[in-house]
């Protein structure tokens, strides 16, 4: 105990020092790429075949190519420290399928005060766009607009999403977007276009009496703010998010949530009761059928999940220090831990608002639950699963899922007592980020 104690001390030490020089590395190299802008590549070597020209010299040109390829490597590094062209502002994604605890812990961001602007969904419009028009998703289109829609937002920029909203917006003014109040950044005072009586039906903020959302207003607010988080279920592939790692103008930290798979299918077989009207059939009978399109899906979801986390976890040098892999089952056991490690991922300030939003949250009694809550007991909703889920079914979900459950941690069953035994846990302790 105490050694660990002392250990993360030290590791708490190095972060800061590493922080430092970090600091110190940006501050440096933004004052050599301010030098160094004029001579972009193409003048250079424009440059260097005036030298030879004139008087022939190849050491001139070979000690200028060695220069430039030296000053190149560097400028590569500095977008390496995005921190240059970003000046510290931090872009959270928050990744992970429904069901998942993703608005609960999205509300780690939400919460966090007047520097966080925080989105929840906007994807929500993109996929139900694409989907009426085409009849299904083409998955790489969908993946190209998600990414698109999500960069331009990053950015404070909502054009791209305004083209996905249906009523399409007129002079910027929308009623339509998905949960706006889930956003308390889309319903704070500088957001809050005045409400008419008469005119809208309703009030489209829980908090404040807001007229529709004047989304000229919402970019001059994202603006202002330092950080930037969103939410999404939609993103299948963490590596088709790779152009937005390398856009200077983001510093992008994506945090992937994920959960027992065997729990998620209980989970929706609840909340999607039609959608998942196959399942609640065959949990019923007993019997499923192992070809089934809707058991496919579930092995493209799990399979979709398990190789953004195996990239992820990889860290590939484009992706290095940017990805976090979180259980759900760890936050809803750990939530201030878990969120402690969090906030020290993205380098973001773990506000008092945040812990005390999360105190509240987690101690919550029965009474407050409803499927899209996120106040419940979260110690208590963890295991809850394993007394709907039939063992059959669980077994479906282990064979298809296997590869997934093993990555993240998740105990196999191997007959109903060890499902519905309490005092076996099915989650292993598992560390998956070194930082
Ligand atoms: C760029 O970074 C690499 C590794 O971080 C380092 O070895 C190299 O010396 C750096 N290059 C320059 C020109 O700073
Ligand atoms: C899916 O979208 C991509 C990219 O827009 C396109 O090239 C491809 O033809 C589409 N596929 C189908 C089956 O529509
Ligand atoms: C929306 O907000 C912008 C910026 O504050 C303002 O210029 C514009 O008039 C507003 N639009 C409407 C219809 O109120
Ligand atoms: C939450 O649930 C856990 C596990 O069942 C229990 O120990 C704890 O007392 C509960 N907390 C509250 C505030 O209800």
């Amino acid at each position: 105990m105490r050694i660990k104690y002392t250990i993360s001390i030290v590791f708490f030490v190095a972060l800061v020092i590493i922080e430092k020089e970090n600091n110190i590395i940006s501050r440096v190299s933004d004052k050599l790429t301010l030098k160094q802008t004029p001579q972009t590549p193409l003048q250079l070597s424009g440059f260097s075949h005036i030298l030879l020209k004139h008087n022939g010299s190849f050491t001139s040109l070979t000690k200028m190519d060695s220069t430039f390829t030296l000053m190149k490597q560097r400028l590569e590094n500095y977008s390496e420290h995005q921190e240059v062209m970003t000046r510290g502002r931090k872009h959270i994604l928050l990744l992970a399928t429904t069901r998942t605890g993703s608005s609960f812990v999205g509300e780690f961001f939400n919460q966090q005060g007047d520097n966080m602007f925080y989105l929840f969904e906007p994807l929500w419009h993109v996929e139900k766009m694409l989907t009426l028009d085409t009849g299904g998703t083409n998955a790489t289109a969908a993946a190209k607009a998600y990414r698109d829609v999500l960069q331009q937002l990053f950015l404070c920029d909502f054009s791209l999403l305004e083209s996905f909203l249906d009523p399409l917006p007129m002079d910027h003014i929308t009623t339509a977007l998905f949960r706006r109040e889930s956003s308390s950044s889309l319903c704070e005072e500088s957001v809050c276009s005045p409400f008419i009586k008469g005119v809208f039906e309703r009030y489209h903020c829980r908090t404040r009496r807001c007229g529709p959302l004047n989304l000229t207003m919402a970019s001059e607010s994202c603006l202002q703010k330092e950080h930037r988080a969103i939410k999404s279920v939609r993103v299948r592939q963490l590596e088709t998010l790779r152009p937005l790692v390398e856009d200077p103008r983001l510093d992008i930290k994506f945090i992937q949530l994920v959960r027992d798979p065997r729990a998620v299918l209980a989970s929706r077989m609840v909340a999607f009761a039609a959608k998942y009207k196959n399942w609640k059939q065959w949990a019923m009978t007993g019997d499923v059928p192992i070809d089934d399109e809707e058991v496919r899906k579930l092995k493209g979801n799990c399979d979709n999940i398990r190789m953004s986390a195996e990239i992820g976890l990889r860290q590939p040098r484009w992706l290095r220090g940017r990805y976090m892999l979180v259980r759900y089952e760890d936050i809803a056991r750990f939530p201030m831990r878990k969120a402690t490690e969090m906030y020290r991922f993205t380098g973001i300030p773990f506000t008092p608002q945040v812990k005390s939003w999360i105190l509240k949250n987690t101690q919550a009694s029965k009474e407050t639950s409803g499927v899209y809550s996120t106040q419940k007991n979260s110690s208590e909703q963890v295991e809850k699963w394993r007394f709907s889920l039939p063992f059959k079914i669980a077994q479906v979900v282990q064979k298809v899922c296997g590869p997934t459950l093993k990555l993240f941690g998740y105990k196999f069953v191997s007959s109903e007592e060890m499902l519905t035994d309490k005092s076996v846990s099915l989650i292993e302790d598992k560390v998956f980020n070194f930082l």
